[in-house]
């Protein structure tokens, strides 16, 4: 096996452990060749010819059931995405065979194919499935060695949770949720890369659903822990997005200050995250792309954040400038807060 089957096996055996009603992965092309395949219970047979009933047993049904549903339900969707063009990346479509569910993702040049048990969520699942997706793109794009985080969080835990210091007597270890959100290519994950990781990726490719980050720093005598969450900006992404809103403490709404329309999209990024946060939290509105031509003024920013009474600031990802401090300013406004917040229970 090379490292990047052993990757993609390793994650879907880890997506299999954390979530009992995920039965099968596979990932084809777009003309429904099978180019991995995990299989939990067996469920995929070797041959993809849906017709071999040889077996005579309820195991070679199923089998059948789920390649024949596969085959069947995706070729239409294909033909539709392919006639409609929308110019969109990614497509999401869920189909039901007798005795299964089946979540598919189009993604550049693969599918992506979770077979769940009937009785499944979906809602529940989404987040895990466009969080592993996002994962699965990873490895497949990457060239060489595959750097991936295989684990699959516990999302029931880190989707609603509050953080807040640890210890309240001698406040030494904090922990934050941001969320970053805004139009898509405004510079979301550059600005998560630039901070984390120090660097300016410049293969653009947009992110599936979420990417999730943890970053520990020193801040004041502090050590802080955040944990970013990059969310994917696609409509179809809209109905999981909400979910990922739950126990934030910080919205970062970004803007590309090259692009009008990003700047105009900033109140309804807005309006999605209060609609459905459940915590305290403090806003931060980004310009990002400082380094190139403008389409909106300083003035015109600022006096929205003015109206909105959050802090404003401009960064550029590229080349660094004010990512850390932007960071690391929303971290101080969150602790002032916090302490705030704790003197008042007190
Ligand atoms: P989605 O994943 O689609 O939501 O996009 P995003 O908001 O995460 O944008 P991303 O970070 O992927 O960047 C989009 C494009 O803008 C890429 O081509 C980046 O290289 C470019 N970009 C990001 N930040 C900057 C910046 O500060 N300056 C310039 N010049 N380009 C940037």
């Amino acid at each position: 096996m090379d490292r990047k089957t052993v990757a993609l096996s390793q994650l879907s055996a880890n997506l299999c452990s954390s979530l009992p009603e995920m039965r099968a992965v596979l990932i084809t092309d777009r003309k429904c060749q099978i180019l991995f395949r995990y299989d939990r219970a067996d469920l995929i047979s070797d041959s993809s010819d849906c017709s071999d009933r040889s077996e005579n047993s309820e195991s070679s049904d199923i089998k059948a059931e789920v390649l024949t549903s596969i085959n069947l339900q995706l070729n239409p969707i294909l033909d539709q995405i392919q006639r409609e063009d929308t110019g969109a990346k990614y497509t999401s479509a869920i189909f039901e065979a007798e005795n299964f569910r089946v979540f598919n993702l189009f993604v550049d040049k693969w599918i992506f194919i979770y077979v769940l048990s009937i009785e499944s969520f979906i809602d529940r699942l989404n987040p895990y499935i466009f969080l592993t997706s996002e994962k699965f793109y990873r490895i497949l794009s990457q060239e060489g060695r595959v750097q991936v985080d295989l684990e699959i969080p516990k999302l029931g835990n880190v989707l609603g949770k509050h953080f807040l210091p640890t210890d309240k007597e001698q406040i030494i270890k904090f922990g934050f949720k941001f969320i970053l959100t805004g139009d898509s290519g405004v510079g979301k994950t550059s600005l998560v890369n630039r901070f984390v990781e120090g660097i300016f990726p410049h293969d653009f490719r947009q992110t599936i659903g979420v990417n999730i980050l943890s970053h520990t720093y020193t801040f004041m005598d502090n050590k802080v822990k955040l944990t970013l969450f990059d969310l994917g900006a696609q409509k179809f992404f809209q109905r999981v997005r909400k979910t990922y809103y739950l126990g934030s403490n910080a919205a970062i709404i970004v803007f590309d200050l090259n692009n009008r329309e990003s700047f105009l999209n900033v109140a309804s990024w807005r309006e999605e995250f209060e609609k459905y946060v459940d915590c305290d939290y403090i806003l931060v509105l980004v310009g990002n792309k400082s380094d190139l031509e403008r389409k909106v003024s300083t003035k015109e920013a600022q006096d929205l954040a003015r109206l909105w009474n959050v802090v404003y600031i401009e960064t550029s990802a590229l080349e660094g400038e004010n990512v850390e401090e932007m960071f690391v300013m929303t971290t101080f406004n969150i602790i002032k807060k916090t302490q705030k917040l704790l003197r008042t229970q007190e």
